[in-house]
Formats: structure tokens, sequence, C-alpha cells
């Protein structure tokens, strides 16, 4: 967890999200962070042994659950920040292509079985979430606030 501005995954990220002031987007937030743990557990598990085919399964599973709920996430953050007129708007959409596109990488390597399954990968998407959601997403929560919107 080098240069990492995250924590560890605890056992509940709620105490660690910022409250963007939007229910279905902080349970978005909550659902996302408990798949990082999840990812991480098992990514952490895969590292101490050879991987067999059930194993890819699972990861394949994973990884793939993760990154439609992620699609899912940005695209109800983006439309939610487009309605509203966030002026950062284009700003915080391009973080989120930024990852999607990473992620999609790694799903490329998980796909053609050449990932190696070390701490950095385990902690992507934590750390993504982490930073992401207290300074990003932190900033459309202010302006929603001031707005009165929520
Ligand atoms: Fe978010
Ligand atoms: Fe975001």
């Amino acid at each position: 967890m080098l240069n990492s501005k995250a924590p560890s995954p605890p056992q509940s990220a709620h105490c660690l999200m910022t409250d963007v002031g939007v229910s279905t987007l902080n349970s978005q937030h909550l659902r996302l962070a408990s798949y990082a743990m999840e990812f991480n557990q098992l990514v952490e598990e895969l590292t101490t042994r050879e991987m067999n085919q059930k194993d890819w399964k699972q990861v394949d599973a994973l990884f793939s659950r993760i990154m439609l709920f992620v699609a899912v996430h940005f695209k109800d953050e983006e439309e939610m920040m487009r309605e509203q007129g966030f002026p950062g708007f284009s700003r915080h959409k391009k973080l989120h292509d930024k990852f999607t596109s990473e992620m999609a990488g790694v799903q490329s390597q998980i796909n053609n079985r050449k990932v190696s399954f070390s701490g950095k990968l385990s902690n992507l998407l934590w750390d993504f979430l982490y930073v992401h959601i207290n300074e990003e997403d932190a900033q459309y929560g202010e302006f929603y606030r001031q707005k009165g919107v929520g």
C-alpha cells in the first residue's frame, strides 16, 4: 500500500465514507465498499495458493459484478450531476471514465488469465473508492447541500 491515501479496509465502511446527502448514492457507496472488501479478501486468499478452475470462476463472477455495479453507480451520479448543473461535472466524469478503463484493463487481464494477484490489485478498488468518494463525490454533496437538494 505504498503511496496510498486510504487506510486498510475496515470491517464496516460506514464511518469512512463521506455522506453525500443523497440516500441512494450513499447506499451505493456502501455497497461498493463492501465489494471492495470482498475483492481484497479474495485476492489476499489467492496470493497464498495456486489458482484452480473454481478460483477463476469466483474471480470472474465477482469482478463482473463489481464492474456492472460501478457502471450503474457512475451513471446514476452523472445523471444527477447533469440534472443539477454541478459545475465540476466534466472533470468528475473524466475521473469515472479513467477508472472504468483501468478496471476494463484488469478485466481483460483476468479474462486472459494473465493477472498477478498482488497487493496492488487488491487495493485498486478500495483506494479509488476511498479517495474518490471522500474527495470528489464529497464536492457534489456539498453543492447539492447548498442548493437544498437531497
Ligand atoms: Fe460515487
Ligand atoms: Fe463519482
